[in-house]
């Protein structure tokens, strides 16, 4: 990347370079803006190449507003609409990306991550935009324009521009280049923040299922998963650490410290009705590997005779059965955290913040974009939307 120790003046300084910040980038871009992007990692849109499992889920079919989480239910409807998924779609297609429905709306790259962000790079390419990697901001003052002083290899030089948009993220991943710069920026011009946690996240198991559970590590059971009157259904999967998968990361959104889940291992049928219909003269030892894998029928029914057949179950332990499977109840010890979390809950205060523009209502001409503000989708291709559509709103705005 290009790399200048000399003052000079954009119209816009983005600080991330990030979905994001690229995105943001883009868009000024397309308005003749002259556009100067600082990212301290060596690399730009680390996350990117990390992300969906190395094919990049950028998006999903279904942008719908209960996907998402923040203090303001209403604050990303705006920027949600002014770029949808239609919209990056038409992008990603003219510029002859390949990419899949995997399941449930969700689009990934064909191929490999890199494929995104080589995209993005090919959208800023003909524009007016700089970017400038392992270029740290230590200082940023406002008078007329906002004055930063940025720092590379120990030297420092100063910069400004009429508009600076924050784009530096979570804090979710730090080995990945993580800060809470972001939110360093935002106190700096009066905003509020709200309590950040780890989303997206597998969670780690108390001592008790530990030592009963861990052993089932590499299991996965298809389940329903709920807290709060939000369920999800889908894998669960049991580490070695606790329990991981795609439903798992889902609630994971909405459970608190301290609170307990609710899972359902068998959603399609009511386990003592299902056994009623099996024959009789089989143990249930028998029958009840032909629901799920052995070493989950062996650890999870230890307390229960397998040899025994099925008719010779009584009523109170058909009782049992059904509780066991349909409502066990879950108390993580706590989650992964932010080292292995998709995303961070929490995060700069929507309300002090234009809906419309992404402005800052507490300093002309900032603006805050991408998942350092207080919006948080669930898996599936939701963040990366609301990246680049609070990307593309700040560029437009700028
Ligand atoms: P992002 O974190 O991408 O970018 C912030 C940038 O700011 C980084 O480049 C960082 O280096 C830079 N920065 C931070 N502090 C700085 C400082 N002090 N100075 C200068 N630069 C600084 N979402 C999805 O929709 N589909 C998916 O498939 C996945 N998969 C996925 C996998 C994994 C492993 C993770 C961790 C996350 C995902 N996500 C995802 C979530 C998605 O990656 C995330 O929501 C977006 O990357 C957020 O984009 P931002 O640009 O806001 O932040």
């Amino acid at each position: 990347m290009n790399i200048q120790n000399n003052s000079n003046n954009f119209d816009c300084i983005i600080i991330g370079a990030g979905a994001a910040g690229l995105f943001a980038a883009y868009s000024a871009g397309t308005r003749g803006k002259k556009v100067l992007v600082v990212d301290h990692a060596n690399k730009i849109g680390k996350k990117i190449l990390m992300s969906g499992g190395g094919r990049c889920n950028f998006t999903n079919y279904y942008i719908e507003h209960d996907r998402y989480l923040s203090k303001n239910p209403h604050f990303f409807k705006s920027a949600l609409a002014q770029f949808t998924q239609w919209n990056l779609l038409d992008l990603v297609t003219e510029h002859g990306l390949e990419h899949y429905e995997k399941e449930l709306g969700q689009l990934f790259c064909q191929h490999k991550s890199s494929d995104f962000l080589d995209f993005l790079k090919a959208l800023i390419q003909p524009l007016d935009v700089e970017i400038r990697t392992s270029t740290s901001v230590t200082k940023i003052q406002k008078n007329k324009l906002f004055n930063l002083t940025l720092s590379v290899n120990d030297k420092t030089y100063s910069t400004s521009s009429s508009s600076l948009i924050v784009a530096t993220g979570g804090l979710s991943i730090p080995t990945m280049g993580a800060t809470g710069f972001g939110y360093e920026v935002a106190k700096q011009f009066g905003h509020p923040l709200l309590p950040t946690r780890a989303g997206l996240v597998p969670f780690t198991w108390n001592n008790k299922d530990k030592e009963r559970l861990s052993a089932l590590s590499g299991t996965a059971i298809p389940s329903v998963i709920s807290i709060h009157n939000q369920s999800f259904s889908h894998q669960i999967l049991f580490t070695h650490r606790g329990l991981s998968g795609p439903a798992v990361l889902q609630i994971s959104n909405y459970w608190n410290e301290g609170e307990s889940l609710d899972i359902d291992f068998l959603p399609e049928h009511r386990l003592s009705q299902w056994l009623a219909d099996q024959s009789s003269q089989k143990s249930l030892g028998t029958v009840l590997k032909l629901l799920w894998p052995n070493k989950f029928v062996q650890i999870w029914f230890d307390q229960f005779d397998l040899t025994m057949q099925v008719a010779q179950l009584s009523n109170a332990q058909l009782h049992e059965l059904d509780q066991m499977v349909h409502h066990w109840v879950f108390k993580p010890g706590g989650t992964e955290g932010y080292r292995t979390a998709e995303v961070t809950l929490g995060g700069v205060d929507c309300d002090e913040v234009s809906s419309k523009t992404l402005e800052s209502k507490k300093q002309a001409n900032l603006y805050f974009v991408g998942e350092v503000l207080d919006v948080t989708g669930h898996l599936g291709g939701f963040n990366f939307q609301w990246a680049f559509s609070s990307g593309f709103v700040a560029g437009q705005n700028c």
